[in-house]
């Protein structure tokens, strides 16, 4: 047994330091229309806006508790058609859902597709640490990386027997149906994906307040999986967010 530690590269600090200085400003406008002199009506906004102030400090405490690897759990669903399957990780990043497959599929071959890109997602840590985690996890010689976006894939049509995609969709902005077309395209007929993303919920509200509310919400998602043409098997709360089995 390998007893290296994965690194999932889960670096929290931009996000905290966003989220502090989110409360300061809040905090900061709110005593000063508190203490402003010239429509003491005003001073009424204070309470909410000191309200949003706690709400972001709070959201820094809880986002260095909940990110964290040891958070991310995948659902037991009926997800993979055969244990000799082709599977698609899209939005592997360092590997975390990728790992999880290659332990649950024993033969299974897996493809790790991400952009590797970091102006895209400071949080993806890059390919090395992807090979790098493989290859404690034992699995290098079953997982075929792919640079590539997912809203425009190499693959053929057809070609994969189930895919997984964990807090990728919804970083895709408004190429989330693209996306999702294209996971419809190279499933094979019969094919299952399983969609983690994070949805308005009181982890998130903690973590990003108001902001929280603009997220895609359930109906939403579930609209636009129809829209690619898949069909809702099951769906969930998972981690601090929801998952969806869907089938082509
Ligand atoms: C929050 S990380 C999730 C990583 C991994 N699935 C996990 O749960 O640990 C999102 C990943 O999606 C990747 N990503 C973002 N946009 C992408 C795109 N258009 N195509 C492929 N990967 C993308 C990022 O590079 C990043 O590694």
């Amino acid at each position: 047994m390998n007893n290296q530690q994965y690194d999932f590269y889960y670096k929290t600090n931009g996000l905290i330091y966003g989220l502090r200085i989110m409360g300061i400003i809040f905090l900061l406008a709110s005593l000063v229309l508190f203490f402003n002199t010239w429509w003491p009506y005003l001073q009424i906004l204070s309470l909410p806006l000191i309200l949003l102030a706690v709400n972001f400090f709070i959201g820094s405490i809880v986002a260095r508790k909940v990110i964290s690897p040891d958070y991310m759990a995948l659902p037991f669903v009926d997800l993979f058609s055969s244990p000799d399957g082709l599977v698609l990780d899209a939005g592997c990043g360092a590997g975390r859902v990728t790992i999880e497959v290659g332990k649950l599929l024993k033969n299974g071959q897996i493809v790790a597709l991400d952009l590797f890109d970091p102006k895209v997602d400071s949080m993806s840590g890059g390919r090395d640490l992807l090979e790098k985690n493989l290859e404690i996890a034992g699995i290098s010689n079953r997982v075929r990386i792919v640079q590539g976006d997912v809203t425009n894939m190499e693959f053929e049509d057809n070609n994969f027997d189930s895919a997984l995609s964990a807090l990728l969709l919804n970083n895709l902005g408004k190429s989330k149906l693209s996306g999702l077309n294209e996971l419809f395209r190279v499933l094979k007929e019969g094919g299952k994906l399983l969609g983690i993303v994070p949805v308005t919920g009181l982890h998130t509200f903690a973590v990003m307040s108001v902001f929280s509310l603009l997220m895609t919400s359930k109906p939403e998602w579930r609209s636009l999986f129809g829209q690619a043409g898949f069909k809702l098997l099951e769906e969930g709360d998972i981690n601090f967010g929801r998952y969806f089995l869907l089938e082509k």
